[in-house]
């Protein structure tokens, strides 16, 4: 951080979060603590959940003015008389560290970009540094949101995989899953790849992020039973959401230098 500032580069972060979600309370922390760390200046916008549309908008084009802060995120989902779109819109495609603007998602699309979403980037990442090269491989994906699915699929495509998307009405989905070589999981849903469905000596990237029966963190995979039959996967707590953050701060510093 001292190389950047030395350079004049000073990143800054702006979370915002409406109401009171608690799995979204957690996320904010995570990564005001990962802004502190690394040394990133950060600061919240918590807003109640009866914050009008109209009030949200006027803080994003407040903070779209304010030259300390590079980055601006707003941490999803919104309280159910907001919309999400009218809000990723309001925020500069230049400070949109979530690359969440229709701007970030058409650059994205051609391959020209200046962020990526964090999530699929750090699946990215984690399939790059344990030296595995997607070129040529069946990837399957399965989850089609906007935050996760289809950016993931997209990235995957960029680095030359064969990518399939599956979704709540794909028929055979386990006949699907089981021809994967890299298996991306995003559904939200306890256990629900299960052994049956991986490949033998298969990449399994667990993206779930879900509470089981008695209310312990879980992913979408059912680990203990897919474990001995992958050639590497990713646990959770402690394997997609560490680098979720990492691709955060990556993109508040890349904000700072544009
Ligand atoms: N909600 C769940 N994941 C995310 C994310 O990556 N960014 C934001 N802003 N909200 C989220």
């Amino acid at each position: 951080m001292e190389g950047l500032q030395a350079k004049g580069i000073h990143p800054g972060l702006a979370v915002i979060i409406v109401g009171d979600d608690p799995a979204s309370r957690v996320y904010v922390n995570n990564k005001k603590k990962a802004c502190a760390e690394i040394g990133i200046y950060s600061e919240e916008h918590a807003l109640p959940a009866e914050t009008t549309e109209g009030e949200l908008l006027s803080l994003i084009r407040t903070l779209n003015t304010r030259k300390e802060i590079s980055g601006i995120l707003c941490q999803l989902p919104l309280p159910k008389h907001i919309c999400e779109e009218t809000v990723l819109l309001a925020i500069d495609p230049k400070k949109d560290v979530d690359a969440f603007h229709p701007v970030n998602v058409g650059k994205i699309m051609i391959g020209d970009y200046d962020f990526l979403p964090c999530t699929p980037a750090g699946v990215m990442e984690l399939i790059r540094e344990s030296g595995i090269d997607p070129a040529g491989k069946e990837c399957v994906v399965v989850g089609r949101s906007n935050i996760v699915g289809k950016p993931q699929a997209m990235l995957l495509l960029h680095a030359h995989g064969t990518v399939t998307i599956c979704h709540s009405r794909t028929q055979n989905l386990a006949e699907v899953t089981r021809r994967a070589d890299i298996l991306v999981a995003a559904v939200g849903r306890a256990n629900f790849i299960t052994a049956d469905m991986v490949k033998e000596g298969a990449v399994v990237i667990d993206v779930g992020m879900n509470r089981n029966a008695e209310g312990k963190l879980c992913g979408d995979v059912d680990f203990e039973g897919v474990k001995d039959k992958c050639a590497a996967i990713t646990p959770v707590p402690g394997g997609v959401g560490p680098m979720t953050i990492a691709m955060l701060m990556k993109n508040t510093v890349r904000a700072a230098q544009l």
